[in-house]
């Protein structure tokens, strides 16, 4: 294990400091102002918050082998962040470390089984997010919420999974389906329709650990490429200000023929 000063040691931010800006900014916020302690909370707040974190290349088939084998224990979500971050717990410690990961275990089922973002979607943009850090805090991290958008494009455009792990656990072979979506309920829907298998079964479970697998790989492949300031932009969806509503592209694939459009010029006079 590679011993190397940790993001505290080589910024002055105490461990308490990058715990808060490791996402627990919010509830010490609360805890902060129930305590008439609102000055402090203010001075602990964003601006302690340092972006990026400190970030080595990783291996994608590493990571992604990892990310399979997180499936089983933590789904996928959780199975995305962990692969990634427990790497980066060994190469560079804090603040990763103190992120975490499991709590990101209700990402599983498009979050608590409704079905909404594909868990491996919502970790990778967690992931690329925390590292580049977010869009808010100034254009050199903007690459953070375009990887995790680029994600979503990939995700919806690729047939999926592609990465099959060294010894996987199901000898089954796994028919793989282009979801147009990123969103779990329509990913695993379509591919339940053409596997045939439900839900429950171990098929299903392993198609979505490799499909875990192959969102890791990707996104170390994409962080790499940021890391070595090559990383080139590849979707440019804003669907606000072209359809005046948030959206995945496949309009048609919903509303038929007949797509509403918003009332973008009302919402423009208020
Ligand atoms: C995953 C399915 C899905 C996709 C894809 C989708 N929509 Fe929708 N959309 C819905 C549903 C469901 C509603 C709510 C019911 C309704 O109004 O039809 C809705 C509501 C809307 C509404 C507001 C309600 C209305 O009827 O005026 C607008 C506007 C709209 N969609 C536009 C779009 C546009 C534009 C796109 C593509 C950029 C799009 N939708 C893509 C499912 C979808």
């Amino acid at each position: 294990m590679k011993k190397e000063r940790s993001i505290s040691d080589r910024q002055g931010v105490s461990r308490r400091q990058v715990l808060i800006g490791a996402g627990a900014l919010a509830a010490s916020t609360a805890i902060m102002q129930l305590g008439g302690l609102v000055g402090s909370a203010r001075a602990t707040g964003g601006k302690t918050e340092k972006w990026p974190w400190p970030y080595v290349k990783l291996d994608p088939a590493t990571t992604a082998e990892l990310a399979y084998k997180e499936w089983y224990r933590v789904f996928c979500g959780a199975a995305v962040i962990n692969s990634v971050v427990s790497q980066l717990r060994e190469k560079v410690g804090e603040p990763y470390n103190s992120f975490p990961s499991d709590a990101f275990v209700f990402l599983e089922g498009g979050i608590a089984g409704w079905g909404t973002i594909c868990g491996s979607n919502a970790g990778a943009n967690i992931v690329s997010n925390l590292i580049i850090g977010p869009r808010i805090a100034g254009p050199e991290c903007e690459h953070g919420q375009v990887i995790g958008a680029d994600m979503l494009q990939w995700y919806s455009k690729n047939k999926l999974p592609v990465f099959v792990p060294k010894t996987p656990k199901q000898p089954t072979a796994i028919v793989q389906t282009v979801s147009e979506s990123p969103l779990c309920h329509i990913s695993v829907g379509k591919w339940m329709a053409a596997s045939g298998y439900p839900l429950g079964s171990p098929e299903r479970k392993d198609r979505c650990a490799r499909v875990a697998a192959s969102v890791a790989y990707k996104l170390v492949e994409d962080l790499n490429a940021w890391k070595d300031g090559d990383y080139e932009p590849k979707s440019e969806w804003q669907p606000g200000k072209e359809f005046g509503i948030t959206a995945q592209p496949n309009c048609t694939e919903c509303h038929g023929s007949d797509v509403p459009s918003a009332p973008k010029a009302k919402v423009a006079e208020k």
